[in-house]
């Protein structure tokens, strides 16, 4: 098992496949893009089963998300999930992509044994995507949403992040929508994960906020904690239910003593927390020849080592160095 110190089991995997992505969310990349990681320094495809393999067979993980930048950018995507869905125990897959692409490979990846994705957008009005991603590719997002839907990787969710001035008055508008289309809607606050450092507590759009906008078209009433269990996602029945609305507050309602994540980056650095400073090396001892023991000793290593919160309320946090680009949401 992969236990922290605080009793905590991680059994949900974040797996980044690249850090590369092709939008530029303002929240996330600046507009020139980053520096993106060497094609060496990468894991290869061989390499990211392997660890999950270990993680699914050794760590008691159950649940891998496939994670980015962009991970529709990776070519070996579909043959990563084949093979993952052939592991025993199998594990439960998702993928958290801004949708471009989805169009193309939705059939694939369902059939390759993908069971879910989690599509990201922020705005219907296609000049505030384009303000808030620097790309025209709202039109793109769109028909990936509904190829995902009709593959049958479902339930799709949607995440949508609030930007003040830019699409803070569009909660109502999204909401209406993804009930239309069956989408299941999550709002993220806007968290100090920007390469750029630009982010500030008093800028963003909390979870008050957007629930106060949601309220003024919907009722909201609260799903319950038994429900949540380690979900970072609160959520609401919409207008008596069936259908809810989540919202994962980050910043303002911090989850950590129920977080079951641990984090793999492209170039196979395990991260314990989004904000941790810390990472551990699996990459080196992956090609230095370790066995597979040795593999699950290091990340039990790290993991014991994860820190009780983000810290994001401390004075003295400090961003971490990678951007959210290179960790995977
Ligand atoms: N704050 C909140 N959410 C972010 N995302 C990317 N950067 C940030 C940030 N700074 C979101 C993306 C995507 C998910 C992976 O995380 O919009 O939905
Ligand atoms: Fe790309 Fe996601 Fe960052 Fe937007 S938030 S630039 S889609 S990695």
């Amino acid at each position: 098992m992969l236990i922290d110190t605080y009793g905590r089991v991680a059994t949900d995997l974040r797996v980044s496949l690249t850090d590369r992505c092709n939008l530029r969310c303002t929240y996330c990349m600046p507009e020139e893009g980053l520096q993106w990681l060497a094609k060496p320094d990468l894991l290869s495809d061989d390499e990211i089963v392997r660890l999950i393999r270990i993680a699914v067979t050794e760590l008691g993980v159950t649940e891998v998300r496939f994670t980015g930048g962009e991970p529709l950018l990776r070519p070996g995507l579909v043959g990563i999930v084949e093979r993952c869905a052939e592991l025993d125990p199998r594990p439960r897959m998702s993928l958290t992509t801004n949708g471009i692409g989805l169009e193309r490979t939705a059939r694939a990846l369902r059939d390759a044994g993908l069971d879910r994705v989690n599509v990201s957008l922020d705005t219907l009005r296609p000049e505030v995507f384009q303000a808030i991603t620097r790309r025209k590719r709202h039109g793109d997002v769109l028909r990936g949403l509904d190829a995902a839907h009709t593959a049958g990787l479902t339930p799709v969710k949607v995440n949508a992040v609030l930007m003040p001035g830019l699409n803070d008055d569009e909660a109502p508008e999204l909401l209406a929508w993804a009930l239309e289309k069956g989408y299941e809607l999550r709002f993220i606050e806007q968290m100090p994960l920007d390469a750029q450092h630009g982010w500030k507590r008093d800028g963003m759009i909390t979870a008050g906020d957007i629930l106060a906008s949601l309220r003024t078209c919907f009722t909201l009433t609260p799903e319950g904690e038994d429900e949540r269990g380690s979900a970072p996602a609160e959520r609401w029945l919409v207008d008596g239910g069936p259908a809810t609305v989540g919202v994962i507050a980050s910043v303002t309602r911090p989850f950590c003593r129920a977080c079951d994540r641990t984090r793999l980056t492209a170039d196979g650095q395990v991260r314990t927390c989004l904000f941790a400073r810390e990472e551990s090396d699996l990459r080196g001892a992956l090609r230095s020849g370790a066995p597979d023991e040795e593999i699950a000793r290091l990340w039990r290593l790290a993991m014991w080592g994860k820190k009780a919160g983000s810290g994001l309320d401390d004075p003295s946090f400090l961003q971490p160095d990678r951007p959210m680009s290179a960790i995977g949401g």
